[in-house]
């Protein structure tokens, strides 16, 4: 089968990307790339007006500056550096102008957290969306779990402990990250679909950490 133009470049990225992210620590490493994107392309489906191929490409592209943001003790935004190092990247692929520019609109704000640049387009939206979606829900719990036990953190603690610590110190636990972040994470979002979705993954994890404190007390 002949590739459209499109998907060629999009397969050239894809690669590009890979080799990039497949060595990055757990929680941001090609895995989590893919299922930001899988996530971007079930919310698309249900919002007839966005660009799917802005937001595969920006998915895509969304964390490729995390390795630089990482070795440099996070003094800089992976989101601004991401979008202005594929400014120049994505000109080698003759995408049209107005394309970079809506794509790169979808880098800088993926981070959004009230103080940055905020998602623009229905496309930014979803991107935005799509890696919140993957920060909660059992994903979201294995992800919690990977870092604490990155930190040498404890297995769980009790709401007190986690609340009255510091991150990453030794009770800096899953439980503590549900408990600070993600389980704001649902009212943080901005599209009805990716709200939605949310909701759904927001109660598995409550329900989840009720589970754990049931078995410890019981
Ligand atoms: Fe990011
Ligand atoms: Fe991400």
């Amino acid at each position: 089968m002949i590739q459209s133009d499109f998907e060629s470049k999009y397969t050239h990225i894809y690669e590009f990307v890979k080799s990039k992210l497949q060595s990055a620590p757990g929680c941001h490493d090609f895995d989590h790339t893919l299922r930001v994107l899988r996530n971007a392309e079930k919310l698309a489906a249900e919002i007839p007006e966005a660009d799917l191929q802005i937001i595969r490409i920006a998915a895509l592209l969304h964390d490729i500056a995390r390795p630089e943001e990482m070795s440099a003790k996070g003094k800089f935004c992976h989101a601004r550096e991401g979008a202005a190092s594929c400014a120049s990247e994505l000109k080698k692929y003759d995408f049209p102008q107005a394309m970079i520019e809506k794509i790169c609109d979808c880098i800088r704000s993926h981070r959004f957290r009230g103080d940055g640049p905020t998602p623009q387009s229905i496309e930014a939206e979803i991107v935005y969306d799509a890696d919140k979606l993957d920060s909660i829900g059992a994903v979201g719990i294995g992800r919690a779990f990977h870092f604490a036990g990155r930190e040498n953190a404890r297995v769980h603690n009790t709401g007190e402990e986690a609340l009255n610590s510091e991150a990453y110190s030794r009770e800096d636990s899953a439980y503590r990250e549900y408990l600070v972040k993600l389980r704001h994470v649902p009212d943080k979002m901005l599209t009805v679909a990716g709200k939605r979705h949310a909701a759904a993954r927001a109660k598995f994890m409550h329900d989840f950490f009720e589970q754990i404190e049931s078995e410890i007390k019981d």
